[in-house]
């Protein structure tokens, strides 16, 4: 059967023939792939600067935002069933005894650095035609997600980002978090720093927990990313309109800033214009390598004397799964039409490696494998 997949020793990136695999264990799902989303953690591994095959392959299959179709179960798997829908997660947990957190299912934790990732680092993916997983690693989605599922994956990063920054507020009893239920957030302020696929669901999980939010990025405030925002309520600055001094005085209190850039020279500006008692999100993974001068007596100074809490997270468990795709049902109850129109292009496999080493263009762009 037909995969994309890089060949790092040749720099090839194209379409490779791959075995059909079949369902051999009892717990394990045949899926035929649907929606494979492309982000720029697959142009890293396009550029051949991330990601590596399985031992012993030649390739990697690559593909981590998935969607595919049940088409068998072995005979353990009574819970679902073909023709579910579902999302396959992407991390797998080392080996070793040792990793607490992959033991406890938390390898999104791994202290080993032995886990692997599908479609990224030793496994292969999911952009192909069909796929064998097991059970444990799938989530079903309800078939009225059926076009905008394949954006469970970077939900997820959301989900844990924010569940993670509440885990951190609740130092501060007295917050308004806790006086208005139902509306967490309300009273604080959310800084998303730039406006991908990343940012933008960002933005949404924040509006929906009660934030006021903010989105800071380079497209023109009249772009359709600026619209997006608009349209769930949050708010739009460009920084070609705007400074990262000005936009803070706009803003007043940054309670908690979700960067989703992977610019650490713009994070770590930003990181100066943090306020009290606040928190920085780290989300992204800078591919430039570049040096960037930093004040770190200004940022040790204000991380002491503010409480600030600066901390980084990776993508994420099954639980955040989970609460992805609830939220994509959420998010479009609360804005029509604003998930869907974050998925701006679909395309046939074979258009893999323009995709991945041309221009970007659009929002997010979808392979249909089927
Ligand atoms: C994926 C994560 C992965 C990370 C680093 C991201 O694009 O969504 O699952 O952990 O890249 O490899």
């Amino acid at each position: 059967m037909k995969a994309a997949a890089v060949i790092p020793s040749k720099r090839f990136i194209g379409i490779v023939q791959h075995p059909e695999p079949r369902v051999t264990l009892p717990g394990e799902v045949k899926l035929r792939m649907l929606d494979i989303g492309v982000c720029g953690t697959d142009r890293e591994i396009a550029r051949f600067v991330y990601g590596f095959p399985p031992d012993g392959s030649e390739y990697l299959v690559i593909g981590h935002e998935s969607l595919g179709e049940i088409v068998e179960t072995g005979a353990e798997v009574v819970d679902l069933h073909p023709g579910d829908l579902v999302v396959t997660t992407v991390r797998r947990p080392c080996p070793y005894e040792r990793c607490i957190a992959c033991r406890a299912g938390r390898q999104d934790f791994c202290y080993t650095g032995g886990f692997t990732e599908c479609g990224i680092n030793g496994r292969h993916g999911f952009m192909t035609e069909f796929v064998v997983e097991e059970r444990k690693y799938m989530h079903r989605v309800p078939h009225e997600l059926r076009d905008v599922a394949v954006l469970t994956e970077p939900l997820t990063i959301a989900e844990k980002a924010v569940s993670e920054v509440w885990e951190v507020q609740r130092r501060l009893p007295w917050n308004c978090v806790r006086q208005k239920e139902g509306a967490p957030g309300y009273c604080m302020n959310a800084l998303v720093l730039g406006a991908g696929p990343v940012g933008l669901l960002g933005a949404m999980a924040l509006r929906k927990a009660g934030f006021n939010t903010w989105v800071y990025s380079l497209e023109p405030a009249s772009s359709p990313r600026s619209n997006i925002v608009k349209s769930i309520g949050g708010m739009y600055i460009s920084s070609s309109d705007a400074s990262i001094e000005a936009m803070s005085s706009r803003i007043g209190n940054i309670d908690v800033v979700y960067e989703a850039t992977g610019a650490s020279k713009l994070a770590f500006e930003v990181a100066q214009v943090l306020g009290r008692n606040a928190v920085f999100v780290f989300t992204g993974v800078p591919g430039r390598k570049q040096r960037v001068e930093i004040n770190t007596d200004e940022l040790m100074r204000d991380l002491v004397l503010k409480n600030q809490v600066l901390f980084g997270t990776v993508n994420a468990s099954a639980r955040h799964f989970d609460a992805a795709i609830a939220d994509l049902s959420a998010f479009r109850k609360l804005w029509p039409g604003a998930v869907e129109s974050l998925i701006t292009g679909r395309f046939p496999l074979e258009h893999v490696s323009s995709l991945l080493t041309g221009n970007k263009q659009g929002i997010k762009s979808v392979i249909e494998v089927s």
